[in-house]
């Protein structure tokens, strides 16, 4: 039995098939390397000494896709091949629609049809828009998604929803992420991000590596402890072994659609971030004050309990590990 894995070459699928596979699972992997590359693809296999079958292909494709199923013995899936980036988001509100919305229908339609419903799903904080509550906890309110990118999961969600209502024997998990940073220790995998990175850590990991020259800190009049932004920030190898144990959770339990947050719980500002980074790397993170961002919000992190109670999630790594991380990573890729 094999877990398909969708867009497993990217930033976040590629730590999950890591950990997939430290731990005995089976896998194949598609990716048409929209937004990562073929070497990703090397180094999950160099990083656990497994090899995995790979197919070079959109999920679009229904007809290729159902190749996939029948030639393999699939039983779930866990699906990361939705484009991520906010504000090209609200420039190609049709091709996120696209890929995000119609390319989940695709592989869930394809998955009813080869009898194959264990699903967990990508999905993000941002369906909470601007939170009602701080931390947040699944039973918020969702909605009021301000770009494309958001609405897309927050569709997403709802058609998992329905598509249980329909039929019970479906087992689902909706993973909401909290902010992913960091890279494998190996320094192999990491956030390779095209062009000048729109997230913060990705930016900051350039300025340090001398390929930006400072870093604008959006809005420093929010009404934080030091006025910047905060968020939750989470190492992706923990967000990696989150889908492990929602994987676990659908194997053993088979009955539900669940929702986790996956955050560590504790909010950072931007300044902590450029602080330890710098501290714990011995870089300079030269950085000015510039006018509030577009669409932020002051405060964004979760309260991680369900999914420690119900998977025993926890987060074991440290932000100095993020830090040390994410440096380790672009140092390796040095072009
Ligand atoms: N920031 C800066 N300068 C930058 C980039 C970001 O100051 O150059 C600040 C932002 O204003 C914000 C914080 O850093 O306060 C984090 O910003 P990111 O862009 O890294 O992350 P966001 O919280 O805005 O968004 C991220 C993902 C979304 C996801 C959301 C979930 O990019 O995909 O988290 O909450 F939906």
């Amino acid at each position: 039995m094999s877990i398909l894995v969708t867009g497993g070459a990217g930033y976040i699928g590629s730590h999950t098939c890591v950990e997939l596979l430290n731990n005995g699972y089976e896998l194949v992997v598609i990716d048409n390397f929209s937004n990562s590359k073929p070497e990703a693809i090397d180094s999950i296999k160099k990083i656990t000494g497994k090899d995995f079958k790979f197919y070079n292909i959109d999920y679009l494709d229904k007809n290729l896709l159902e190749k996939v199923f029948q030639e393999n013995n699939i039983d779930s899936v866990i699906n990361f091949a939705g484009y991520k980036a906010v504000g090209e988001s609200v420039e190609k509100p049709i091709e996120y629609y696209i890929n995000n919305v119609s390319g989940a229908l695709i592989l869930l339609d394809v998955m009813k049809k080869y009898n194959v419903k264990k699903f967990v799903f990508s999905s993000s904080a941002t369906v909470y828009g601007d939170p009602e509550i701080i931390p947040i906890t699944e039973d918020c309110k969702i909605g009021g998604t301000t770009n494309p990118y958001g609405t897309s999961k927050l569709f997403i969600e709802q058609i998992l929803q329905d598509i249980y209502k329909s039929d019970n024997t479906w087992d689902i998990a909706i993973l909401r992420y909290f902010n992913p940073v960091g890279a494998h220790s190996s320094g192999l995998i990491g956030e390779d991000p095209k062009g000048i990175p729109n997230n913060l850590m990705p930016y900051i990991a350039k300025v340090a590596n001398k390929e930006l020259k400072e870093l604008s800190v959006f809005g420093n009049d929010y009404n934080t402890k030091d006025g910047t932004g905060v968020r939750d920030y989470i190492h992706v190898v923990d967000l990696a072994k989150g889908h492990l144990l929602a994987l676990d959770k659908l194997n053993k339990e088979k009955k539900g659609i669940f929702i986790y947050n996956l955050g560590t719980g504790i909010g950072y500002s931007v300044l902590d971030m450029v602080n330890t980074y710098s501290k714990v790397n011995n870089v300079d993170i030269p950085y000015k004050i510039a006018p509030r961002r577009a669409g932020d919000i002051a405060s964004c992190y979760s309260d991680p309990s369900k999914a420690k109670k119900e998977l025993g999630f926890e987060c074991t790594k440290t932000l100095e590990d993020m830090c040390k991380d994410s440096y380790n990573f672009i140092k390796n890729h040095e072009r």
